[in-house]
């Protein structure tokens, strides 16, 4: 190995901080909202602020190495060159130094620190177009420094022009992306054939409006050179995965499947597969906003991540577990220096891994065989009507209602559904399932109606404890922030609770807390619920609280946890609040004007 990941990491941050930068580390994986993008997918993401115009506490020149998460290959994961997870090298002017400083440092880190031939750097500038010149001025910087004047391309905006996707208000501009031979010891490398683009340097001089582009006011450096991608390239490596970062995870791999990864083939791909889901999984887990596996937003593509890598153990004939081991090589060996907290999350990564596990272990077997139902179906009708009409075209097609039905009973993502589909040369019917899955929620809906008003007309033992812990949470909100709060709705599957009530500004984390806490004091009290019918006047004089109490006939029902809380409700509720187990606020965030939603769960 030429240079090792901790090595290269080291050197990008000693370079940039020795240009007077301060290292300002990773900041979390997970969007913060405002950009509408779920995970961060670009190092200048989170700065996005800054390069607005706010100052930034750390000054105008930062530097760090950013993970990045992005799934929209996720189906090209296995080859040799995709991952889900990767680093970003970047550093920043925040309208301090431009194009003069710029050039001759990226040049000086490829020439001097990773000791690139400038003779076969090859680089392209934005050709200019209506909204922007064409950027002779980083062109003539770049051949002053001694890049041929024949390897440097002027192209369009396609090429060399940077933006985040899908957005406005945000800044960007033309940039100048950075290339170099694959094969570094190739005598007449042919550009762009022969080439790799190893980084580019942004000029971020404008911001993108609903129809175009407009001045920014200032001119910001947006660096980004690919960490894994340098490491691969740097290294004379072909195959990402056979940096350091993966050494030991694979050779864990082959130890525990008694095959080798060299051999290639489907062995070969799962092993890639394991090793870059589960290194997401760790990171997003492990995250500062870490997340978990769900069925909504990000933590339901961290499940189809999770349930993709467990379902490749099986193929490889590794037990599910070896995810875990395979944790732990990235959490102290691999990125202790640079991402400390994942130490620090170790036992709760684990955790999560073994229970999402377990929860699709337990129907995976099932699933499979429902799955392999499903395709001799097609296969049984294929061959009767072939029989009765030699015209008839084969079915090559899953029903939307079979794809609903292995996700909500199964447990199997549409994708993976998709991916097995497939392997047996099928499709799935994307809008046949988005329709099943509709009318699932109208169906749902109906039923939490019925719900409200006092009837419970379908039921589940996970359900009830969710029923009372909203009591209890209802209690707890009252308590600690305001006796005014009331609940304003509440939306319970076997998975989570939904509650939201009144309150006019976000809870503080330590609120969040003192509420989770309370909640589960109650629990631990293991205090009898009791059930008791009352006329709505005694029960209003009891100070019982109802939301629906207009909607009440004379007698009511009502339910009370000891003095601590005491509510008009239709149930069914647990007996005794211990069985709730563990309570947890997962999110808390605004509803509407005025009203908060807490998401909850008990595990
Ligand atoms: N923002 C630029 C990129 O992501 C540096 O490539």
């Amino acid at each position: 190995m030429k240079i090792t990941g901790k090595q290269l990491r080291q050197k990008w941050l000693d370079y940039y901080k020795s240009k007077g930068h301060v290292d300002i580390g990773a900041v979390s994986l997970i969007g913060d909202g405002s950009t509408g993008v779920m995970f961060n997918v670009a190092g200048m993401q989170p700065l996005m602020p800054y390069l607005l115009g706010k100052p930034h506490p750390a000054g105008k020149r930062l530097c760090n190495v950013q993970g990045c998460v992005r799934t929209v290959d996720i189906d090209s994961v296995g080859d040799a060159s995709h991952f889900t997870f990767f680093e970003m090298m970047g550093n920043w002017s925040l309208g301090d130094y431009f194009k003069k400083e710029k050039t001759a440092w990226t040049f000086g880190l490829l020439t001097e620190v990773f000791g690139l031939d400038k003779d076969k750097l090859c680089t392209t500038v934005f050709e200019g177009n209506s909204a922007a010149p064409r950027d002779t001025e980083t062109a003539e910087l770049l051949i002053g420094l001694g890049i041929k004047p024949e390897h440097v391309y002027y192209l369009p905006k396609e090429d060399n022009w940077w933006e985040l996707e899908g957005t406005v208000g945000t800044p960007c501009g033309p940039d100048n992306e950075w290339f170099y031979p694959i094969d570094g010891s190739k005598e007449d490398p042919v550009f762009p054939d022969d080439y790799v683009e190893i980084g580019n340097d942004v000029y971020m001089q404008y911001k993108k409006t609903e129809t175009g582009y407009e001045p920014l006011g200032r001119g910001n450096v947006d660096t980004g050179f690919g960490f894994d991608r340098m490491l691969l390239f740097l290294n004379g490596l072909h195959d990402a995965y056979k940096t350091d970062l993966f050494a030991s995870v694979l050779a864990k791999l082959e130890e525990l499947s008694g095959k080798k990864y060299d051999d290639g083939g489907e062995a070969q791909r799962a092993m890639r597969i394991i090793a870059d889901h589960t290194r997401t999984t760790v990171m997003l887990i492990g995250d500062r906003n870490g997340i978990q596996p769900s069925n909504v937003g990000a933590g339901y593509i961290l499940r189809r991540i999770m349930r993709r890598a467990i379902r490749y153990c099986r193929k490889l004939g590794v037990p599910s577990d070896a995810m875990q081991d395979v944790a732990k090589i990235y959490i102290h060996e691999v990125y202790d220096d640079s991402y400390p907290l994942l130490a620090e999350k170790e036992a709760e990564i684990l955790d999560e891994m073994k229970k999402e596990t377990e929860r699709f272990e337990a129907t995976l077997v099932s699933g499979m065989k429902e799955f392999e139902k499903c395709l001799q179906g097609i296969a049984r009708k294929n061959e009767f009507m072939a029989k009765s009409n030699p015209a008839y075209v084969p079915e090559k097609v899953i029903g939307g209602k079979a794809a609903f039905r292995l996700y909500d009973t199964f447990g199997f993502p549409l994708e993976l559904t998709e991916e097995l589909a497939a392997e047996a040369g099928l499709t799935v019917d994307r809008a046949g399932f988005e329709a099943a899955f509709k009318e699932h929620q109208e169906k749902s809906r109906a039923l939490e109606k019925g719900q409200a008003k006092g009837g419970l007309e379908s039921h589940s033992e996970t359900a009830t404890k969710y029923h009372t812990a909203t009591h209890l949470l209802n209690a707890a909100l009252k308590a600690v922030l305001s006796p005014d709060c009331n609940q304003k709705g509440s939306n319970i599957n076997d998975e989570r609770m939904r509650f939201d009530f009144n309150f006019d500004r976000a809870m503080t984390p330590e609120e969040v807390k003192a509420v989770e806490d309370l909640v589960n004091e109650k629990i631990k009290e293991d205090i009898p619920v009791v059930y008791k019918e009352m006329s709505l006047a005694e029960a209003r004089a009891q100070n019982f609280v109802g939301v629906f109490d207009s909607k009440y006939g004379e007698v009511v029902k009502t339910y009370s946890i000891g003095e601590f809380s005491k509510e008009m409700c239709g149930g069914p509720h647990v007996e005794h609040t211990g069985v709730l187990g563990h309570f947890r606020i997962v999110k808390e965030q605004s509803s509407s004007a005025g009203i908060r939603r807490i998401k909850a769960v008990l595990e």
